[in-house]
Order: structure tokens, then C-alpha cells, then sequence
């Protein structure tokens, strides 16, 4: 039967996870600490990774740490990957945690055993033709380098990265053709803890030595460019940001231009890097504007142009509105993180996050026009609290129509001629939040039977999302 799908042939339909929310072995195999294990579960992780004063030590007497146990993805993989292809996976995004192959970062030789434990995940993938999309960095900086360098402050940790790169790229060439740099680099524009590895907590620390910070992970991410072409001839190297396209709230210029303004720092000054391989114009008001003076070496231009990326990759969750002056009332009716306000003709999740899958064909077709280079959607979902009914099943058909929605955006995004290579929905199998540290914000097609208080008997069980996915994929995405 052939298939009449908009979606173009060899589409990679998948689902995506990161290493330290679903792994657990926190401990195990020689893995050393990150930033996200040292950040306890709950709504306080969230205040945490802003206080100037969190001295980055695990404190169990007070505080629970889900992320140490996740989903026991460590020892689960060989399940947990036969029921991704059993939904028809092209595709699994997925990332190697540094610590697991240099626990503390500056070590000079890697860690077999952290080495072995991802040669048997993509085994396993390739026994069932599931292809790896791999994140290098993705909100697990060594903990070590956080407290002993000061995270991406330090040139330093450029070298160390360097031999990461080495190490995973030679031993990981004949099994991973698509590779990311760092997981949503632009968020670190609103929060460095995670990307940068660093808390700020005066003018110069959110000016100044962040954007230093900056500098220096271009210029890693430039390295993995060049490396990898150099290692894997054959790998295509993409850039990874947060994508949250922006609204003016009303059409009064002075709102436009802010707009404008928000934008251009928050969604498109890292990809601008990346694809480019050059600081763009309007930053440098910017940097005039808030005393930013970048050290720089000799070179350093010339590897931003060397090392520019192959594709696009993004997450999308939501879209955001702006307004230059906001009434006290509208500052806390939005999103709360990105300080913007709310959008009247949006619903929003149980965490406040704004649905808008039309946003996702603005987001795709602004992306596209920009750069002229293939994207690649690698996160994209909704966090909702999912119940287990009596009779064991579990009915999301809010995540069903949620993705649905967005699917659909992406057809419409396809027939505005825009180059769209892959898809892979965030959290295909339940997992520990990288914002709240719950459990209880579920992504999943496959639930996971471990609850935010430690209990749970781990056990996975499909929920009704599940068999729709593998309709989706298994038609090209024709039938929704
Ligand atoms: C992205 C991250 O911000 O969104 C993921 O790359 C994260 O790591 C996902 O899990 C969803 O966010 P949250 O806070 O709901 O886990």
C-alpha cells in the first residue's frame, strides 16, 4: 500500500529523553556528579537554581533527588527500547552524560565502563534500526567544573570538552551519525545554571561573564562541528535552542519593537552563531549597552566560520507575549520564568505553559526563512497529570490532541515549503522534569509506575497515546 503523506520519505519520527532524567545510576559504573544531581525534586528546584546562595551539596535529610533513581533507564534500556520500536521509532534522541565518561570533566582519560554502557544503548538501537540522535551536553555539566571552574566562565573548560568530544566521537563513529551540541543554549539568556553552570548573582555575572560564557561554548560547539566532520565524515552536526516565537500584545510600535528586541536576544542571537559563525550586528548595542567587552584569542573568529552547523534542531512548547510596560497584574499572569505576559486567546497547562501549535508553523517557517537550512524538531509535548484507571489503562487524549494539533502544524509547515527533517516528541517514556524535578509532570506514550515520594514498582505500561503514535509513524503522519 502506498501512502500518500505530505511528510517527505525517510521522515524521522521518534520521541527524545536526556541522560539524567530517565538513567538513574546516578552513582553507578564510575559516573561522577552533575548540576542535576546536587538539584532536589519539587517546586523548590526551581527557586534553587536562582539562589546566589545554593552551595550545590545534596542534602537528603531535607530534600528528595528523583533524578538519582529516574526511571532505571540504565538497566531497563533493552524494554524500554523494544517498546520505542514496537511504536515504529525512526528515530531516539537521546544524550550521553559527560560525567559518565569523564566523571569530574577534567580528567585526562575517559571511563570505560561510562564508554560500554552507551556502546550496549546503541547496540540496541541499531538491533531494531533505530537511529540515534545524540546530545553531547544536555543540562548535565560536570559538577566538578562547576565548583572548581565556574562552569563555561572558564576558557579552561574548552580543553576538557575538547577531549569529551575525542573520546566520544572516536569511540561512537561507526554508531551515531546525528549529534547535538548543547541542549537549549539560549536558555541560558534567562537561567545559566544548567547551560553555563554558573548562578549570577550581580550585574556583572548576568552580563559580562555570562556572555563570556557564551563565547566560550561557540566555540565548543564550533570544535564538535569540526571534530566531528573530521572523526565521522559522514555525521551531520546540528545546534539545539529553545524556540518560543514572540507576540507583540498589541500593534503600538513601542511594543513592536521591544518585541523585536526580546527576540532577537532570546531566539535568535545562539542560532544567528551557530549558523552564521559570526556575532551578529545588533549585539554589538547590546554589549554596549550592558559594558560587555568579550576576551577573545586569536583564532576564535576564524573557528566560529569553520565549525558553522548543519541543521537546526529546536524544542517547542509554547509561544510568549510582550508588552514594553507591564501593569503588576500582567507581570505575574504569564509565564512566570520568561517574564512575559498572558496571551488572550491561548489555554494554557496545569504549568502554565501556553499551547499553541500554530506558533510551531510561525516558529518553523521563521527558522527556515532565517537560516535556509533543514530543522529538525527534537522536543515537543505536553507535561500533564496523567491518572492510571481502575481498569489499568490510561486515557490522555489531552496529549493525543495536543500533539495531534502540532502535528498538523508541521503538514502545514511542510506545504509552506519548509525543510523539516525530523520529529521527536519530548518524554516518549515518562521521565524526571529537568524544571520541577517531578515525576509527576508525565510526557510519556509509555507510563512508568514510579511516583515523586519513591514509591513504584517501575513497571511501564502503554498509554492510549501510544497506539496512535505508532499509527502516525507507521502511516508517514497521513493519518492523525
Ligand atoms: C526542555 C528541556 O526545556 O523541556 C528538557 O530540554 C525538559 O530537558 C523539557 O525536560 C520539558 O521541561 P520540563 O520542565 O517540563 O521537564
Amino acid at each position: 500500500m502506498t501512502i500518500n503523506s505530505p511528510f517527505p520519505k525517510g521522515f524521522l519520527w521518534g520521541g527524545a529523553t536526556a541522560a539524567n532524567q530517565l538513567e538513574g545510576a546516578y552513582n553507578v559504573g564510575g559516573k561522577g556528579l552533575t548540576v542535576a544531581d546536587v538539584l532536589p525534586g519539587g517546586k523548590i528546584r526551581d527557586s534553587l537554581r536562582e539562589d546566589p546562595n545554593f552551595d550545590f551539596v545534596m542534602d537528603e535529610t531535607k530534600y528528595t533527588y528523583p533524578n538519582h533513581d529516574g526511571i532505571d533507564f540504565y538497566n531497563r534500556y533493552k524494554e524500554d527500547i523494544a517498546l520505542f520500536a514496537e511504536m515504529g521509532f525512526k528515530a531516539y534522541r537521546m544524550s550521553i552524560a559527560w560525567t559518565r565518561i569523564f566523571p569530574k570533566g577534567d580528567e585526562l582519560e575517559p571511563n570505560e565502563e561510562g564508554l560500554k554502557f552507551y556502546d550496549r544503548v546503541f547496540d540496541e538501537l541499531s538491533k531494531h534500526g533505530i537511529e540515534p540522535v545524540v546530545t553531547l551536553s544536555h543540562y548535565e555539566m560536570p559538577l566538578h567544573l562547576i565548583t572548581e571552574y565556574g562552569g563555561w566562565r572558564s576558557r579552561e573548560v574548552l580543553t576538557f570538552f575538547e577531549r569529551y568530544l575525542h573520546a566520544v566521537y572516536n569511540r561512537y563513529k561507526g554508531k551515531v551519525k546525528y549529534w547535538l551540541t548543547f541542549n537549549e543554549i539560549n536558555s541560558g539568556i534567562v537561567r545559566p545554571l544548567f547551560g553555563l553552570g554558573f548562578i549570577a548573582k550581580n550585574d556583572d555575572e548576568r552580563y559580562q561573564q555570562k556572555f563570556q560564557a557564551f563565547h566560550h561554548q561557540f566555540l565548543a560547539s564550533a570544535l564538535a562541528v569540526k571534530l566531528g566532520h573530521e572523526i565521522i565524515p559522514d555525521s551531520k552536526v546540528g545546534c539545539m535552542i529553545i524556540y518560543i516565537p514572540t507576540y507583540s500584545y498589541d500593534s503600538n510600535p513601542e511594543n513592536v519593537m521591544h518585541t523585536l528586541e526580546v527576540s532577537r536576544l532570546f531566539n535568535n542571537f545562539c542560532g544567528d552563531v551557530h549558523v552564521f559563525g559570526e556575532y551578529p550586528s545588533y549585539m554589538n548595542k547590546y554589549f554596549k549597552d550592558h559594558n560587555i567587552e568579550l576576551q577573545m584569542k586569536d583564532g576564535d573568529l576564524d573557528l566560529l566560520k569553520e565549525g558553522t552547523v548543519d541543521f537546526i534542531s529546536f524544542s517547542y512548547y509554547m509561544s510568549r507575549t510582550e508588552k514594553k510596560v507591564k501593569t503588576s497584574e500582567e507581570q505575574v499572569s504569564g509565564n512566570v520564568v520568561l517574564g512575559s505576559i498572558k496571551n488572550p486567546f491561548l489555554e494554557a497547562s496545569d504549568w502554565k505553559w501556553e499551547i499553541d501549535p500554530l506558533g510551531l508553523r510561525i516558529s518553523l517557517n521563521e527558522l527556515y526563512d532565517r537560516y535556509h537550512l533543514p530543522l529538525f524538531i527534537v522536543e515537543n509535548g505536553l507535561g500533564a497529570y496523567d491518572k492510571v484507571e481502575e481498569d489499568g489503562s490510561i486515557q490522555d487524549d489531552y496529549r493525543i490532541d495536543y500533539l495531534r494539533a502540532h502535528i498538523k502544524a508541521m503538514r502545514d509547515a511542510l506545504e509552506d515549503g519548509v525543510d523539516l527533517i525530523g520529529y521527536t516528541s519530548w518524554g516518549c517514556i515518562d521521565l524526571v522534569s529537568a524544571g520541577t524535578g517531578e515525576l509527576a509532570k508525565r510526557y510519556g506514550f509509555i507510563y512508568v509506575d514510579k511516583q515523586d515520594d519513591g514509591s513504584g514498582t517501575l513497571e511501564r505500561k502503554k498509554k492510549k497515546s501510544f497506539d496512535w503514535y505508532k499509527k502516525v509513524i507507521t502511516t508517514n503522519g497521513s493519518d492523525l
